[in-house]
């Protein structure tokens, strides 16, 4: 095993999370500290709340990692941080602290873009992935479909023109005053529910793009709600829900297949907080048989936001010698990365 260290360090949205990882990608901490607790009573997360919570959370975060690992900062051989996207408050926290350790010790600071550090994160348990692949990022601030025709190479074939599908489970869960974030609490009670019972539309893009749509659903989802006043204790609220997250899934893999239809894919994968839900694992799985490629999925704890992807990526960047940005270069991006800003046709 390599003992020569990267620190990464993941604060775009409401988890602080540090991990030490090794050149040959051994993990060999992971701290994840939620903000769950905090946001929970607004039912999502407050920005500003966010940003201040990591300030506070960094440093001991941080040092919690290291010294899991059992590694010292100053033999740290490289730094990673999350860029972008994500909330700009959130991610400057984490890149102002990556920016100081790496200047002071002297070290390359190299800058992660989030989603494909999601989409790394099902490399850390498959490191033999076939290409070219496609690759879906659910998550609770991004749905995007990825074409991958070699390691570290991306290409965006859609993404959501308005919510995120974490972000319609979140709405629906917070309407009905389930709790925060609401794809856990959701996948919970459907699980007992039967999703046949409420009849979604499921959308679809009206100009064959790979593109995605959630609000729609989402506003039938409160006007089933309205018109049969549902509430947390109705006797059909699992039925509800099941068949509200049945749709979801649903739509999130009518765009995949269509996307296998259209391009050669030997292999697809899905990542992001929304994969570790057990419908969307299962049903993924299954069109995987059906389409006769190999389906791939992370670990459900490296699903959600973790530092540990953010490494592996930063590992993996070093062992192909890309170009790594100096320390004081790096900035922080809320939306769309300076890589790859528009979908390719
Ligand atoms: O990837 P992530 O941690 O953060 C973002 O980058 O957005 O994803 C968080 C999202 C939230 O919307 C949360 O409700 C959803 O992932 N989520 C789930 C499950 N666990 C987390 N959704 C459905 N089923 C789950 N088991
Ligand atoms: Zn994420």
């Amino acid at each position: 095993m390599s003992d020569q260290y990267i620190l990464a360090i993941e604060t775009s949205c409401d988890e602080s999370s540090a991990a030490v990882v090794s050149f040959d990608r051994q993990i060999k901490s992971n701290v994840v500290l939620s903000q769950d607790l905090i946001h929970a009573p607004f039912g999502g997360v407050v920005p500003e709340l966010a940003s201040r919570q990591h300030l506070k959370t960094i440093l001991p975060v941080v040092e919690e990692a290291l010294h899991r690992a059992e590694v010292e900062l100053k033999n740290i051989e490289a730094f990673a941080v999350t860029q972008g996207p994500g909330l700009i408050g959130s991610l400057l926290v984490g890149v102002c602290f990556a920016k100081s350790l790496a200047y002071y010790y002297r070290r390359p600071l190299i800058g992660i873009d989030h989603l494909r550090a999601h989409i790394e994160s099902v490399f850390l348990s498959h490191p033999d992935i076939p290409f070219p692949s496609l690759a879906l990022i659910v998550s609770g601030g991004h749905t995007s479909l990825f074409y991958l025709p070699e390691r570290l190479t991306y290409r965006l074939l859609g993404r959501t023109r308005d919510d995120a599908a974490g972000e319609a489970l979140d709405k629906v869960a917070k309407f009905l005053g389930l709790g925060y974030p609401g794809g856990p609490i959701i996948e919970r009670l459907a699980e007992d529910g039967s999703a046949g019972v409420f009849a979604f539309a499921i959308p679809r893009m009206k100009d064959n793009s790979l593109d995605f749509s959630f609000s729609g659903l989402k506003t039938a989802a409160l006007r089933f709600i309205r018109e049969n006043q549902i509430t947390a204790s109705h006797p059909q609220l699992k039925d509800f829900l099941a068949s509200f997250e049945a749709a979801l899934v649903d739509s999130l893999l009518f765009n995949l297949s269509q996307a296998l239809s259209i391009y050669q894919a030997e292999a697809i994968l899905l990542c992001g907080g929304v994969a570790r839900n057990r419908r969307l694992r299962a049903y993924f799985l299954r069109l995987g048989q059906e389409m006769g490629v190999k389906a791939y999925l992370p670990l459900p704890e490296y699903c959600t936001d973790n530092a540990a992807m953010v490494g592996a990526l930063a590992a993996e960047i070093i062992r192909l010698n890309k170009p790594l940005a100096s320390p004081l270069n790096l900035d922080a991006y809320a939306r769309f990365s300076p890589y790859q800003e528009q979908i390719e046709s």
